[in-house]
């Protein structure tokens, strides 16, 4: 992709679209259709909205996010849950659901989009028992607002009659029932794992049809905050009869210098009623879209009614092969064809990378034959504003927080991701370590470990799978030792290229450990040297390091706050600091590396304190993805470039002449520090360490420099600044595009700050704004990182209501699909000479921030209506 930039891909793109043939440019010449140019960009990483590949034809994939109906059921009342379990015999017929016949009246009901999290709407309750998930109403003690019920009307015209119909969830919170028409099509119960449905038999062909979901939010499978209903995307796939079986193509690399083969495999269900010649044509294109290998299976004959497997022999080769590396993620794209006597039938795009991968007991992980330390964070999926329905480009954008950090690897914890996620990882070169929920050999545990490993196992930021976390009872006994070796046959069944992992705290001699093919260390810094001593074949990890603790811009451990200084010093009595963890980490090569708790604070877990806080501190960002000081030491040691972090901010009033704690955080040879242009002498860097000054406070301006080879080559200052006056907007930049997308679902993601009347961003300011928005895009999510903050995250009507928390606030707006000006207005409220306080509005201040959202191709979806 060398040489091609974003404009230059998008007009080819467009140009291949309107003329629907190839275009004359160099690159355009290799490009045949306009799902090519799609599938090529997105390789490139050009393009977020589209995380998931477009179908080929005859197969279509059509999002069914929009036009929803939505209302609350009852978790114990089935007169308030549409009459649901009124009857003691709803479940004896199966085709008599009333509320899921196209013309039960829903008229009422709220309309809305997905993703869609309710949970992250209700107000927050004073109850104990919610402080893990958030302290919102769930759980069957809230039956009222446990229970979530969503219909969606659509046609299917009467040419689909003889085609196979499947409603596609990318993961719904929790305990779905799905019903078409008045049918009941089945059931799903975790809250994480795809999962879904043949509804070819229950549809009206060339008539309305009605899709019908409840669901119960009652139990969690986790302990922090999951949210509630259909928080991914849903999808409605249609294909003939005789189809690929879903997440059964494989296309498995093994490097060889720069020539890799291909295991190519995949399964065809035939459901035609007829025997027919099948035959798998596959083609590869390599990361510019250039086809550069066919191959075709053995034409087999597939009696009805059955699956049969078709593989490539002998495997074929690709010389020159471009490897995916952190550095430069280069991603293949397979297009795989099912041929049936002579006709294409069915065919599907898969995304793969070539890449070597090892873990070594010696030496750590390798990646492409080089050592790579892990330098990773677990994160949940939930976002300011939004909470689990995160749409794709906020993904995006909170890897590339992570991985301008200097981070190369992610953990998805505790369960299964998006799979937007593993593809922004994929193509942004971010390493994975993908996590199932449920640590068990029962049914459904090996069923969510065999779906996750499916759905994911061609995905080259991939590089481990967990099969659970910190299991009080399975991690150190026997049965342990037997689920983690039955889920760990049944992985490298699935997937004999990766290796398994779990993430233990405790049982380091005995259970888990005993069998687990990388050992997995939770915090307990006390356990990696003695188990590598008595076993240094052993390759082992740090599942999860840290759990750090921090309050963006608060410098002072508060307890009637519920406030934790940002300097790297708090921790729970099982965490470390930054420093400790690293500085363990980083002295021992036969240590893979670690993924710290947490990149990103979520809600729930709000340690150590307990109410009024929504979300936990672990982050080394907030809830919005804005850096707490840690974000400067991880970047410093992790990253690449020079970095020089001075803080705390330097508006002290009412402390002059005490002493401040001054820390720096670099990877220069040396900093300075001046007060007032005064030296208050230098210091030499040591490798993994922060430095510290004891400066008496006056105002004025603090100033770090860093020096190398005896020369200063940055500066850094903090500044006392006046009160805040003014607000400032800018447009957040989301990784892989530059402007929004005027299709539906993109995002313009805007950063608030205050500013005095000088333009200096005042660090403490905590004032209220009220948004307004008009144009091209509605606002989905406010947030501002206070981990204390329990004003709405939705907006009310047409006001938007959400405080600074020291400096900064973040609204989440996102795109209509008719292009055009998306304006926010922001204004604030100031209280000059007064800090906080309740006295009445002397000043506000407006700012406005206009952005044109540019005319794309939406995805192919359902049509609404
Ligand atoms: C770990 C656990 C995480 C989180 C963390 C907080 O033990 O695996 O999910 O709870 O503690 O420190």
């Amino acid at each position: 992709m060398a040489g091609m930039n974003r404009r230059e891909l998008v007009k080819a793109g467009l140009a291949v679209s309107t003329a629907a043939m190839a275009t004359r440019s160099a690159w355009g010449k290799l490009l045949a259709t306009p799902e090519r140019v799609m599938a090529a960009m997105m390789a490139a990483g050009m393009d977020s909205s589209a995380s998931q590949l477009p179908a080929i034809a005859p197969r279509e994939r059509l999002l069914l996010d929009f036009g929803w109906r939505f209302t609350f059921g009852h978790g114990t009342d089935p007169e308030k849950d549409l009459g649901f379990g009124y009857h003691q015999d709803d479940f004896a017929k199966t085709g008599e659901f009333k509320f899921s016949q196209p013309k039960f009246d829903d008229s009422k009901w709220r309309e809305l989009d997905l993703p869609h999290d309710w949970a992250v709407e209700l107000p927050y309750v004073d109850d104990d028992v919610l402080k893990s998930h958030g302290f919102k109403p769930l759980g069957r003690r809230y039956p009222e607002t446990s229970v979530g019920w969503y219909r969606r009307k659509f046609t299917v015209p009467a040419s689909d009659k003889g085609r196979r119909l499947n409603v596609e969830f990318d993961g719904a919170f929790r305990s779905a029932l799905v019903f078409v028409n008045g049918f009941f099509v089945g059931r799903n119960d975790n809250g994480y794992a795809p999962f879904s449905f043949d509804i070819s038999d229950f549809v009206n062909y060339g008539a309305e049809n009605c899709i019908t979901v409840r669901m119960d939010a009652s139990f969690g499978d986790g302990w922090f905050y999951e949210g509630a209903g259909i928080y991914r995307h849903v999808w409605l796939t249609k294909t003939d009869a005789v189809h690929l079986r879903a997440w059964e193509t494989v296309v498995r690399p093994a490097v060889d210098g720069d020539t890799a083969t291909l295991e190519l495999g995949t399964i065809v269900e035939n459901e035609s009623g007829s025997r027919l010649s099948v035959e798998i044509h596959w083609e590869i294109l390599d990361p510019t879209g250039k086809s550069v290998l066919n191959a075709i299976s053995t034409s087999r004959l597939p009696v009805p009614d059955s699956r049969i497997e078709f593989h490539v022999s002998p495997t074929p080769k690709i010389s020159n092969a471009m490897l995916w590396s952190i550095e430069n993620p280069q991603l293949y794209t397979a297009e795989v064809r099912v041929m049936a006597d002579g006709k294409l039938v069915d065919a599907e795009r898969v995304q793969f990378g070539i890449r070597d991968i090892k873990f070594d007991g010696a030496k750590g992980f390798f990646l492409n034959g080089k050592p790579v330390k892990i330098q990773g964070t677990c994160n949940h999926q939930d976002h300011a504003g939004v909470g689990a329905a995160v749409p794709d480009a906020l993904q995006w954008y909170r890897l590339g927080v992570l991985k301008a950090m200097g981070s190369n690897a992610v953990r998805t914890s505790h369960n299964m991701p998006t799979p937007e996620w593993v593809a922004a990882c994929d193509r942004m070169g971010m390493l994975m370590m993908c996590e199932t929920r449920m640590m068990s050999s029962n049914h459904e545990g090996l069923a969510q470990l065999e779906t996750m490993i499916k759905r994911y196992r061609n995905s080259p930021s991939v590089i481990l799978w967990s099969l659970g976390n910190e299991e009080g009872r399975l991690q150190s006994s026997d049965a342990g030792e037997r689920v983690t070796a039955t889920m760990q046959a049944r992985a490298h069944e699935l997937d004999p290229t990766r290796l398994c992992t779990e993430a233990d705290n405790g049982g380091f001699d005995i259970g888990v450990i005993k069998v687990i093919d990388v050992a997995g260390y939770n915090y307990n810094l006390n356990a990696p040297d003695k188990f590598h001593a008595a076993h240094p074949e052993r390759p082992s990890v740090g599942t999860e390091t840290a759990s750090t603790l921090a309050t963006r811009g608060i410098y002072v451990n508060d307890r009637d706050r519920n406030w934790l200084s940002a300097y790297d010093v708090n921790k729970p009595a099982w965490g470390q600091t930054a420093e400790e963890w690293w500085k363990f980490y980083a002295a021992r090569d036969w240590l893979s590396g670690g993924f710290a708790w947490t990149g990103f604070d979520y809600r729930g877990e709000p340690t150590p304190y307990g109410w009024p806080s929504t979300s936990c501190q672990f982050g080394i960002v907030d809830t919005c993805g804005f850096p707490k000081d840690d974000y400067f030491y991880y970047k410093a040691w992790w990253g690449t470039e020079p970095v020089l972090h001075l803080f705390p901010h330097w508006n002290w009033a009412g402390r002059e002449g005490e002493e401040i704690n001054v820390w720096v955080h670099s990877n220069l040879e040396e900093v300075e520090l001046l007060l007032n242009g005064k030296s208050l002498g230098s210091k030499k860097v040591e490798a993994l360490t922060h430095l510290e000054w004891k400066v008496k406070y006056a105002p004025g301006v603090l100033e770090a420099r860093g020096k190398k080879a005896g020369r200063v080559v940055m500066t850094e200052k903090r500044e006392t600044t006046g009160e805040p006056a003014a607000l400032r907007l800018t447009a957040e930049k989301l990784p892989g595009r530059d402007g929004v997308l005027a299709d539906g679902e993109d995002l313009l993601l805007v950063r608030v700050e205050a500013l005095d009347a000088a333009g200096r961003l005042v660090p403490t300011a905590c004032n209220p704004v009220e948004y307004k928005v008009s144009g091209a895009g509605k606002i989905i999510g406010l947030g501002n990182g206070d981990p204390n903050c329990q004003e709405p995250d939705k907006p009310k009507g047409a006001t938007a209501r959400r405080s600074l928390f020291n400096g900064l606030a973040q609204v989440v707006l996102q795109a209509g699909r008719e292009a055009g000006n998306i304006t926010l207005e922001a204004t604030a409220t100031f209280y000059p000479g007064v800090a906080e306080s309740l006295a009445v509005p002397k000043q506000t201040a407006t700012a406005r921030l206009t952005v044109q959202t540019n005319a794309a191709k939406a995805r192919a979806a359902v049509p609404v209506g």
